[in-house]
């Protein structure tokens, strides 16, 4: 927990194009700032940011938010994680909430493990680059293995020295604790020596999302040494093998830019499509992938393209992944490499351009894969068909979105040539066998077993007030403090001012009425507070509120967009900017709001009448009969007063 008072410090100080000018190229236009938009990939700038407003806005992709929204997205962090980042850069001391004894240990212990890994990775790259050894042995792997130097550098690749405890005597001489060398795995203690567990071998640091150390893959180089081929970190507080990919840190920009996440299996993998300047690529490492190194991916990107090696009793190991991709929901692509080959090996047999272009060509559905790749040696056993089918309906059944499944039942409708109906059938039986074992997997509506394709129902109209409450909200924050009008008091002759903010929360609380939008109802309810107090709450207060909710709607609402799309539309010759109608915009905003309300709840009643009416309760049938009617009177009022101008 950040403590209030640093939040609005760190606030204050993250001045918005400073902020942004770090990670964009920002050109003055006017009050703005202008650049290409890093959410999107665009060839002319729509990236605004204004100065003035403390937001950025993107008219191309429609990203808005304040500075901490900003680094929340752009770095991909959480919320907390994003105020201590604008912490750092402004040098300002986080206080946070007193840990207990043993979080504080826990916490302790986590950073000096940290602190261990990146000194360990730094001394490899040093080897690598600067030793005799490193040079001669390492290196000229590495080279030999077609892996250009900024790969290497990007990737920050080393060289662990062959001497068995080199790297533990330094590290120890450097005053590392042996603790800490033994649960980071760097060492091995046997008996009263201490090995390394690395030496001899080419270094694979594994970074987590923000670029720490969090531990090592090697790689032997001699070929006829009877020992695993790679020996990576064991499980420690910092290294957990299921949680993490490989390369993720130096592929998160990419993978958000392209909107697409490769995943192949292993490091050599990720450095080779690193070289044909594929850059949104993960590799599970040799582990069978799992659900939380999928939701992972899912962070920066939806969808996932698979790249098989071509050997097929390799990938009948590794199928489950797919329905792990499939069960989050997430856009499964799968491309099969030529027999024999690994990403790796392929991309340096053919020219990046035909690598590249294999890629695309071949990528598949997972219906036409697993088809394609099982097909073969079902031949033509027809219980072995049938088994496959099920297989591939086992898929399908896992896919939490109805549209989806649909789609892949039409698509494995044609492949098989059965009926859609009998797999619709298939899959429902499935899911609910699911449902019944897994409640909280698929909760809700989507449990219902699905009938087979008919006419879509029509839509109920449900009667919504979210937009004339986002209206009022949008005026309260925009024009809160301006005038809207001004009389002079007969008994004094004094002149009386009432602002936007002064009129809309009299007239909204007088009736009584609140926000179903539990955002909207906490901005009204300061402005309620405010104006009780007689002050006006600047537009500033909400877009740096300190509730990441109320500061992003603040951002959203303020910036252009909203106004001049409805009144820009004619011609460029004569723009009436809404300042200059507040006295028509804000009263007819109230009373939609009002008359928005009023048939919610007729709505209501029509219900409770329903019940009553049902029970024979005739005293409430008449109470709310009379209820419905005044009710009714005061729409039609507030129809006609709204009627004579025009509706926004
Ligand atoms: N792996 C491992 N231990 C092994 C073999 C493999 O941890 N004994 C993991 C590594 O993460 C490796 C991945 O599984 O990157 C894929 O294995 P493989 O294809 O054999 O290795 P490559 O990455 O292709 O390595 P190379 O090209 O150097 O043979
Ligand atoms: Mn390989």
């Amino acid at each position: 927990m950040i403590d209030r008072s640093t939040i609005e410090r760190i606030l204050d100080a993250a001045q918005i194009v400073d902020v942004i000018q770090e990670f964009v190229p920002l050109k003055k236009r006017g009050v703005n700032y202008l650049g290409l938009c890093p959410f999107h990939n665009e060839k002319t700038p729509s990236f605004t940011v204004s100065p003035s407003k403390e937001i950025f806005k993107c008219f191309g992709c429609g990203k808005v938010g304040n500075s901490v929204n900003f680094i929340m997205e752009h770095e991909h962090l959480s919320y907390p994680e994003a105020l201590k980042f604008l912490a750092r850069k402004y040098h300002i001391e986080v206080i946070e909430k007193e840990l207990t004894a043993e979080e504080l240990e826990k916490q302790n212990e986590r950073e000096s493990l940290l602190v261990l890994t990146s000194y360990a990775a730094r001394q490899f790259a040093e080897n690598l680059f600067q030793s005799d050894e490193g040079i001669s042995v390492g290196l000229t792997y590495f080279r030999e293995r077609g892996f250009r130097q900024n790969t290497l550098k990007k990737f920050e690749l080393g060289y662990c020295f062959e001497k068995r405890d080199a790297f533990s005597r330094r590290a120890l001489d450097d005053g590392y604790k042996k603790d800490f060398l033994l649960k980071t795995g760097l060492s091995i203690q046997h008996e009263e020596y201490i090995f390394d567990r690395f030496s001899g071998r080419v270094m694979f640091p594994v970074h987590s999302l923000s670029g720490q150390v969090l531990g090592f893959g090697g790689r032997i180089l001699k070929s006829d040494i009877k020992t695993s081929k790679y020996v990576n970190s064991p499980e420690s507080e910092i290294y957990h093998k299921s949680r993490i990919l490989y390369g993720i840190y130096q592929a998160r920009k990419a993978i958000t830019q392209e909107d697409r996440c490769y995943l192949v299996e292993g490091y050599t993998d990720v450095l080779s499509l690193h070289e044909v300047n594929i850059e949104n690529v993960v590799a599970s490492s040799g582990t069978s992938l799992t659900q939380e190194q999928v939701r992972l991916i899912k962070r920066f990107t939806p969808n996932i393209t698979i790249l098989y090696d071509g050997d097929p009793a390799g990938i009948k190991a590794s199928i489950r992944g797919i329905d792990l991709v499939l069960e989050e929901g997430m856009n499964v692509r799968i491309v099969l490499l030529p027999a024999g080959e690994d990403p790796d090996s392929y991309s340096k047999k053919v020219s990046n351009e035909e690598f590249t272009g294999y890629l695309k060509e071949k990528e598949t559905d997972f219906i036409r894969f697993k088809t394609q790749l099982l097909l073969e040696e079902a031949q033509n056993d027809p219980v072995r068909k049938a088994n496959l089918i099920r297989d591939i309906v086992k898929s399908i059944a896992v896919i939490p979105e109805t549209i989806t499944r649909t789609i892949y039942i039409k698509e494995c409708s044609t492949v098989w040539e059965i009926s859609e109906a009998v797999l619709y059938h298939e899959v429902n039986k499935l899911r609910q066998q699911r449902t019944f074992q897994d409640r909280n997997k698929y909760p809700g509506p989507e449990d219902l077993p699905l009938p087979p394709p008919s006419v879509p129902k029509p839509l109920r109209y449900e009667p919504s007030t979210q937009f004339s409450e986002k209206e009022i909200i949008r005026l309260l924050l925009r024009f809160g403090s301006a005038e809207l009008e001004r009389k002079i008091q007969a008994e004094d002759g004094q002149e009386e001012v009432t602002a936007v903010s002064d009129y809309i929360v009299r007239e909204i609380t007088s009736d009584d009425l609140t926000f179903d939008n539990s955002v909207y109802a906490r901005i009204f309810e300061e402005f309620r507070f405010c104006t009780k107090l007689g002050i006006f709450p600047g537009d500033k207060q909400f877009v740096k509120h300190e509730d990441p909710e109320i500061s992003k709607l603040s951002a959203d609402l303020l910036s252009d967009s909203h106004e001049l799309s409805r009144i820009w539309k004619v011609k460029h010759t004569y723009v009436e900017t809404e300042d200059m109608k507040l006295r028509d915009l804000v009263p007819d905003a109230v009373l939609k709001f009002k008359s928005d309300k009023i048939k919610a709840r007729l709505k209501e009643i029509m219900g409770q009448l329903e019940e009553a009416v049902k029970a024979g309760d005739t005293e409430t049938v008449l109470a709310l009969q009379k209820r419905d009617q005044n009710l009714k009177v005061a729409l039609r009022l507030i129809s006609k007063k709204l009627g004579n101008r025009i509706l926004l």
